[in-house]
C-alpha cells in the first residue's frame, strides 16, 4: 500500500485532504504556489485538529502525530518525487490542470496515481493530454473534506484496473466511504441529486408555496433526517415500490423542469447578495465571522459523524 502521499493545492479542499492522510498516519507533502497559502492551510488544519480533540474524536497524541506527518512545500518536485498517490486540488481551470499534469508526469514515480478533485471536468478530458492516462482518476471529496465521509471515484476507459483498486483502497485507508461510478456523467452522483433538490426548493420559494425557513425545515426534519442513514433508493424500497411508482408518475410532471436558475436568484447575485459570505442571501445573516460560522458547521458535522460511527 502507499508509503507517501502528496496534495497539490492547499486551498479550501486541499488542506482537508492532506489532513486526512496525516490522520491515517501516512506522510504527506502539501504543496502550493506560495508560502502564505501554506501558512493559511497550516492554521486551518491546526484549528480542525483542535476542534476534533475538543469534541473527543481525536486524542492529543493522534493530533500531534498528524501534525508531524505533514510537510509543507512550495517545491513541486520535492512534493511528488517520492509520492505513491498524488491528489490534485487546484482551481477548476482545465488549462492549469493540464499544465500541472505535464509537470507531474515528468517528476513523479511512473507507477504513482494522479487523482483530481475536480467537481465538473470529465476524467477523460483531464487525461486527454497525458502521456500516462492509465493512472488518471477522479477522487471527488466534499467540503469539509476532513469530515464528510463521501468520496466519488471516477475512472475513464483507459484507467488501469489496478489503479482503480488502489484508489478505492487508499480512500478506505484514510477513513472515507468511496463510491465508484460505473460511467462518467457530469456532476457525478451527489451533486446531481443535490442540484435536483435545490432546483425544486427554489421553485417552491418562487411560487410562494412556503417561507424559505419552512422549506429548509421540511428537508432537515424530513427526508434529510432519513438521508444520513437511508438513501433515496432504499427509502423507495421501504415505502413500497408500488407507492413510489405512483408518486413518481403523479408528481414528475408537476416538478420544476427549469433548465436555469430562477430569475430571483439572478437578481440576488447581481445585487451582491451571495449568502452567508456577504451577510445577505435568501436569508439575512448576523454579524458573525466566517471562521466562526465554519466552526459552528464543523461542530454539527462532528456530532453527526459520531452518531454514524456508532
Ligand atoms: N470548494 C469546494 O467546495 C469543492 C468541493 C469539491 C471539489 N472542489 C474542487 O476542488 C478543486 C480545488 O478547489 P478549492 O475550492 O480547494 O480551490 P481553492 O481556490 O480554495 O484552492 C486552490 C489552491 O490551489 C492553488 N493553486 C493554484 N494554481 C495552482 C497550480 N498551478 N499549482 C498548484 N497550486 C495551485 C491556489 O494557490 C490555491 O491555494 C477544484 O477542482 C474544485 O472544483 C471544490
Amino acid at each position: 500500500m502507499i508509503q507517501q502521499a502528496a496534495v497539490i493545492g492547499a486551498g479550501v479542499m486541499g488542506h482537508g485532504i492532506a489532513q486526512l492522510y496525516a490522520q491515517a498516519g501516512i506522510p504527506v507533502f502539501l504543496y502550493d504556489l506560495e508560502e502564505n497559502y501554506l501558512e493559511k492551510a497550516r492554521k486551518a488544519i491546526k484549528a480542525n485538529l483542535i476542534l476534533q480533540v475538543q469534541r473527543g474524536v481525536l486524542t492529543e497524541v493522534e493530533s500531534e502525530r498528524a501534525v508531524a506527518c505533514i510537510t509543507y512545500t512550495t517545491d513541486l518536485e520535492e512534493a511528488v518525487r517520492t509520492a505513491d498517490f498524488v491528489t490534485e486540488a487546484i482551481p477548476e481551470v482545465i488549462e492549469w490542470k493540464w499544465e500541472l499534469y505535464e509537470k507531474l508526469e515528468s517528476c513523479m514515480k511512473p507507477t504513482a496515481v494522479i487523482a483530481s478533485n475536480t467537481s465538473t471536468i470529465p476524467v477523460s478530458r483531464l487525461a486527454e493530454k497525458m502521456s500516462t492516462p492509465e493512472r488518471m482518476m477522479i477522487t471527488h471529496f466534499f467540503n469539509p473534506a476532513q469530515l464528510v465521509p463521501l468520496v466519488e471515484v471516477v475512472r475513464h476507459e483507459r484507467t488501469e484496473e489496478k489503479i482503480v483498486q488502489t484508489t478505492m483502497e487508499v480512500m478506505r485507508m484514510i477513513g472515507k466511504s468511496p463510491v465508484l461510478l460505473k460511467k462518467e456523467v457530469p456532476g457525478f452522483i451527489a451533486n446531481r441529486l443535490q442540484a435536483a433538490v435545490v432546483r425544486e426548493a427554489l421553485h417552491l420559494l418562487e411560487e410562494g408555496v412556503a417561507e424559505a425557513k419552512d422549506i429548509d425545515l421540511a428537508v432537515t426534519e424530513g427526508p434529510g433526517f432519513r438521508w444520513a442513514f437511508i438513501g433515496p433508493i432504499e427509502t423507495a424500497d421501504f415505502g413500497g415500490l408500488d407507492t413510489w411508482k405512483r408518486v413518481v408518475d403523479n408528481l414528475a410532471p408537476e416538478l420544476s423542469q427549469s433548465r436555469q436558475a430562477p430569475e430571483f436568484l439572478n437578481t440576488l447575485v447581481d445585487a451582491g447578495h451571495l449568502g452567508a459570505k456577504s451577510g445577505q442571501g435568501i436569508y439575512e445573516y448576523e454579524e458573525i465571522s466566517v471562521s466562526e460560522k465554519i466552526k459552528e458547521r464543523d461542530d454539527k458535522f462532528i456530532e453527526l459523524l459520531k452518531v454514524k460511527q456508532r
